[in-house]
């Protein structure tokens, strides 16, 4: 009786169960945390005032999102130097949730494909299984930098292919794309038809120069959605704000427009409170924003003072976002490894399988734990490696 859209073993996988038992022993140093409100940063406690604003108690349904809202929005992307127009936005309840919308905009239940890189974010599984949407990979390829395989890019491009997802900086490799994988990303997209989905929820973290926007993105032939949430550019994933910036041909932008319409009207999902705070969250939150890219940066730094190479363990380079891969010798399964660091030494990392990384063996560390506590379990790990 039930889809299977939702697969039939829902069981947490053995990662989660050991580090459930590690928790349940004592405490952990916990280098897998993405939870941005509890690695100790100072939110002002007043952040959330907006969300109290009396106007909130009548109900004005835009299925797009409130003007004001989207106009502060469109207001957030001059930072990086870009002209969107507030029509072009449209609101979410997430990140997560606009590639929802996407692939109802864009597939045929059953019968549509996306291409989504490896490696990279998770739950894309899930994403696009739950919305009757075939998946189907690119690799990511690291020659001293992460470039796209644009071979397999075009032998796993199907005819029922409606959407290329690409994650600039990506999650977890940090890399950008390059100007000229963009170019070919565009390129084929607009000539085959197919939108781009360009994840830049961690756009703001740049972790050493800013990023360059490459001209095919800046005036994109092709149907660009760009995704950015409050998740991660203030660091508030409980406020449930996120947002699609639409880019590419009028008549394309205006098409999809017209038909995001009907669907946001369906489901009216984003809160009215939070589009009202919208501008307040959005211009306060820059404080939290600065705290975070602090963080990521110092203990980025920290890693690569702490992981130097020795017994083979060497830090791939990133250029942003909230997580770093160590390449670690593969003379033991990467599961092993991360068990053994759980159970002897309580820290908690997570395998590059996690992330379905082609081979082993990686490491994924999160670079947002308090600094004192990232260093202490970036040096077990360096021992536990030392130790083999
Ligand atoms: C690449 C990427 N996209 C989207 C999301 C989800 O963001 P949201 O909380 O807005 O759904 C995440 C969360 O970790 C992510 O890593």
């Amino acid at each position: 009786m039930f889809s299977t859209r939702v697969p039939d073993d829902r069981r947490p996988n053995d990662l989660a169960r050991a580090l459930a038992g590690a928790r349940a022993r004592g405490p952990i140093v916990d280098l897998t945390v993405s939870n941005p409100t509890r690695v100790g940063l100072d939110y002002p406690p007043d952040l959330l005032a907006g969300l109290s604003d009396p106007a909130a108690l009548t109900y004005r349904p835009a299925p797009l999102g409130l003007r004001a809202a989207r106009e502060a929005v469109a207001e957030s992307y001059v930072r990086r130097g870009l002209s969107i127009d507030p029509d072009r936005i449209v609101l979410t309840s997430s990140t997560s949730e606009a590639y929802s919308i996407l692939f109802k905009l864009l597939c045929e239940p059953g019968r549509s494909d996306v291409l989504t890189p490896v490696p990279s974010y998770p739950l894309f599984d899930h994403l696009t299984r739950l919305d009757g949407v075939g998946q189907r990979r690119y690799g990511l390829e690291y020659h001293g930098a992460w470039t796209v395989d644009f071979d397999e890019v075009d032998s796993v491009w199907t005819t029922g292919t409606r959407a290329v997802l690409a994650v600039s900086p990506n999650n977890p490799t940090g890399s950008v794309v390059q100007a000229g994988d963009a170019d070919e990303l565009a390129r084929r997209c607009a000539s085959r038809r197919a939108a781009l989905i360009l994840d830049e929820v961690f756009v703001d973290y740049p972790l050493s120069r800013p990023f360059d926007e490459p001209p095919a993105f800046a005036s994109p032939d092709c149907l660009l959605c760009r995704l950015g949430g409050l998740s991660k550019s203030i660091g508030l994933p409980q406020v449930k704000l996120g947002w699609i910036a639409l880019d590419g041909p009028d008549g394309l932008v205006a098409e999809a427009l017209d038909r995001l319409e009907l669907i946001c009207d369906t489901y009216l999902s984003v809160a009215t409170p939070v589009q009202l705070a919208a501008r307040s969250l959005l211009e306060r939150g820059a404080a939290v924003r600065d705290q975070i890219l602090q963080r990521v940066r110092v203990n980025d730094a920290a890693l690569r003072a702490i992981v130097t190479g020795g017994h083979g363990a060497t830090v791939f380079p990133a250029d942003g976002g909230w997580s770093a891969v160590v390449r670690v010798p593969a003379t033991r399964p990467e599961e092993a490894l991360v068990a053994e660091l759980l159970e002897r030494d309580a820290v908690a990392v997570h395998p590059g399988y996690f992330f379905d990384f082609p081979h082993e063996a990686f490491l994924v560390v999160s670079l947002l734990p308090e600094p004192d506590l990232f260093a202490r379990g970036m040096h077990l790990v360096q021992d536990r490696i030392d130790a083999a």
